[in-house]
């Protein structure tokens, strides 16, 4: 049976991978940070208890902000695959937190890095994915390929981009298995709700069923290639099967403005977005990335990888759920439950 390491297992990818890993009959160890509140969420649907014989997930306390305790996690699951995830994932908020996103994003990365390089010396084997951006391209014109030069717009984009080359480095000086998978943005019901699609589908179906009357967002002009989570881990751990290590992007080869996705979802909710969106600079970036658009020829062409989920249908499923989940807080907020919304401030 192969094992599977995955920092950032709590997060929208790690959850998805980890559940197709466990469907191809992986044993799977994530790193889970210490939090004062359970934040596995994410992970319900496929968590058993450990001390039962079919437990096939396993979860350690962990941060890559600590070098040490990796290393004894990797020396506990001893795992064939590590697939790092694990990041202080979101843009804007690395203007705030500037330094505290190179720590985890960029020298974590590296401190995983270090961990490998000892654990293969040591007679090991293992291979390793990380998780790379189109964030790194920022302002590169698009279309954006493995060959567009990087010119990341954020401390989170220049963080991802000093993880990505000390991962050729490493691969080149050690003969490190290394990939750089260099995601486009990619959704789902599970995304974090302050990333703009999850904003606006939960407030749009909020609104649909009278708990909010406006969405309060930033500039509405920048455009992504948008796709579905659930496709991009495939390609995750496609890169990992090959002969030999290397770099890919993946990507829909289709570009929607924020409009765009807010126009589809307030169509798919029955409601005038124009009565309810209001902008706010605070959601602005100090220097944003106006136009992804990724090609992933090489993608296909090597790992055979291809987008399943269409951006309608993404934005659908997205809708459908949040309505689901809008009609379960009124539920419950007509028999009488204060439902907490969390503060978000991004
Ligand atoms: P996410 O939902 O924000 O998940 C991030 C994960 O990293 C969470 O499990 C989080 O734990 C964990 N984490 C944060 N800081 C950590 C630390 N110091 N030590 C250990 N774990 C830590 O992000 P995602 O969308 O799943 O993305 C997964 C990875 O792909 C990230 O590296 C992201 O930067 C990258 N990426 C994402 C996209 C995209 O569109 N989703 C595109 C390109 C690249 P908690 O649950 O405790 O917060
Ligand atoms: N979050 C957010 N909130 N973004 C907004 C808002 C808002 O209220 N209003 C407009 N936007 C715009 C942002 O300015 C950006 O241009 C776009 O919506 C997408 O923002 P996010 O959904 O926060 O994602 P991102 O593209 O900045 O970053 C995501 O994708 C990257 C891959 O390109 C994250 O998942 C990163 O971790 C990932 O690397």
């Amino acid at each position: 049976m192969k094992k599977a390491l995955i920092s950032g297992i709590t997060g929208q990818d790690g959850s998805f991978l980890a559940e197709f890993l466990l469907a191809k009959g992986y044993e799977v160890h994530g790193v889970v940070r210490r939090a004062s509140t359970f934040n596995t969420e994410r992970l319900d649907s496929i968590y058993a208890d450990p001390h039962e014989k079919s437990a096939k997930l396993f979860l350690h306390y962990g941060d890559v902000a600590d070098g040490g305790g990796f290393r004894r996690i990797l020396e506990k699951a001893r795992p064939d695959e590590i697939y790092n995830l694990a990041a202080q994932s979101h843009v804007r908020v690395s203007f705030d937190q500037a330094e505290y996103t190179a720590d985890v994003v960029a020298t974590g990365t590296l401190r995983i890095l270090e961990a490998v390089r000892d654990y293969v010396g040591a007679g090991n084997t293992v291979r390793l994915y990380q998780a790379g951006s189109s964030e790194m391209f920022g302002a590169a014109p698009p279309p954006q390929n493995e060959a567009t030069p990087f010119y990341p717009r954020s401390p989170y984009g220049v963080s991802k981009v000093a993880a990505h080359w000390y991962c050729v480095n490493y691969r080149e000086a050690y003969s490190l298995f290394i990939c750089n998978g260099i995601l486009f943005n990619h959704e789902s019901p599970r995304r974090g709700e302050t990333f703009v699609t999850r904003k606006i589908t939960r407030a749009l179906a909020r609104i649909k069923l009278g708990l909010q009357e406006k969405l309060y967002i930033g500039n509405l002009d920048a455009r992504r290639d948008w796709g579905y989570a659930g496709d991009y881990v495939e390609a995750m751990w496609l890169m990992l099967q090959q002969p030999a290590a290397d770099d890919y992007v993946v990507a829909t080869g289709e570009s929607h403005s924020v409009r765009e996705f807010l126009e589809l979802a307030a169509a798919h909710c029955g409601i005038d977005w124009t009565r309810h969106v209001e902008t706010d600079r605070r959601y602005f970036r100090p220097t944003e990335v106006d136009f992804l658009l990724g090609d992933a020829s090489k993608a296909r062409r090597q790992l055979g990888w291809e987008p399943r989920v269409s951006f309608d249908d993404l934005v659908r499923m997205m809708v459908e759920h949040d309505l689901e989940l809008a009609s379960q807080e009124r539920t419950l907020a007509e028999a009488g439950h204060t439902v907490h919304r969390g503060a978000s401030q991004a």
